[in-house]
């Protein structure tokens, strides 16, 4: 792919120095910048998730443990479905697919929310990118990635020409998570939340019919590869990246989640290679 020089002073301003032509998609290709000055996420809320996918973490925790307010305490760690989940996801458009997820409550993060997440951007998009749960700013919101995490996605992908406002489906993208609730206190999604929630995220890719999916982070990554990955749950995501993997048949490339990168600047290059791989699958 050619960057010109308006393109990689972007890259450049988000920490991400592209030395030689990107074409050869080498480690090599992409050199560390020193790392731009990056707004560290505060410790709960500012920046909302911490987001997972760092080379070295172990599967089911965090590199920083999340703190969780007393007052949340009883209310934070998953709690029993209160009602089923509409039994035909699997058959409805957008419209009654959002209608849905406003209203469900088969999970106990339904008590907590402010906002359900839905997701964003067109919905023939061509690209689909895919998070781990919507943090406070989302919560507030009602949208996916809108905090500092957000901007960083947001800015390497305009590097590409892309974004989730675009009308022209060839350079939009669409934006979802793998839960739509807030786990409160920013904890981890919980295994029986992933579960439940997972019919919204699987209709979601049937009516957008991506051409790929970035998977970004550890959850997005375990949910949407653990039937066609063998033991993906104790596998380092870095060990994933660089392949083509799929969903439903949609190609996916596994990526880091921006919230890691801001605390990870290092590993921005990487990141941006993952979008690079994915761009050329187009
Ligand atoms: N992190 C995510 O994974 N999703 C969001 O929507 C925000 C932060």
């Amino acid at each position: 792919m050619e960057l010109d020089a308006r393109q990689r002073a972007m890259l450049e301003e988000m920490g991400i120095r592209v030395w030689t032509p990107i074409e050869s998609m080498s480690e090599d290709a992409l050199a560390f910048a020193e790392s731009a000055p990056v707004p560290v996420p505060g410790p709960l809320g500012s920046d909302t998730r911490l987001g997972s996918g760092g080379p070295t973490l172990p599967t089911q925790t965090r590199s920083v443990p999340t703190p969780v307010p007393a007052e949340a305490k009883s209310s934070v760690y998953a709690e029993p479905a209160s009602r089923a989940l509409p039994a035909d996801i699997a058959a409805m458009g957008w419209d009654d697919l959002e209608t849905a997820v406003a209203g469900c409550q088969a999970c106990g993060l339904c008590k907590s929310r402010k906002n359900t997440v839905f997701g964003v951007g067109h919905r023939q998009a061509r690209w689909l990118i895919v998070g781990e749960a919507p943090g406070e700013n989302e919560d507030l919101q009602g949208e996916p990635f809108v905090g500092q995490a957000g901007k960083l996605l947001d800015n390497m992908l305009k590097v590409l020409g892309r974004s989730r406002t675009s009308d022209d489906e060839a350079q939009s993208v669409y934006i979802a998570n793998v839960l739509k609730c807030r786990p409160p206190g920013n904890r981890n999604p919980a295994p029986e939340e992933v579960l439940q929630c997972e019919p919204y995220l699987r209709r979601q890719v049937a009516l957008l019919q991506p051409r790929i999916i970035l998977a970004m982070g550890r959850f997005a990554v375990q949910s949407l590869l653990q039937h066609s990955v063998p033991d993906v749950a104790t596998l380092p995501l870095g060990r994933l990246r660089g392949q083509v993997h799929r969903y439903e048949g949609v190609p996916v490339v596994v990526s880091y989640h921006p919230a890691y990168l801001l605390r990870t600047p290092q590993d921005k290059a990487k990141a941006w290679e993952d979008l690079c791989l994915a761009q050329s699958l187009m």
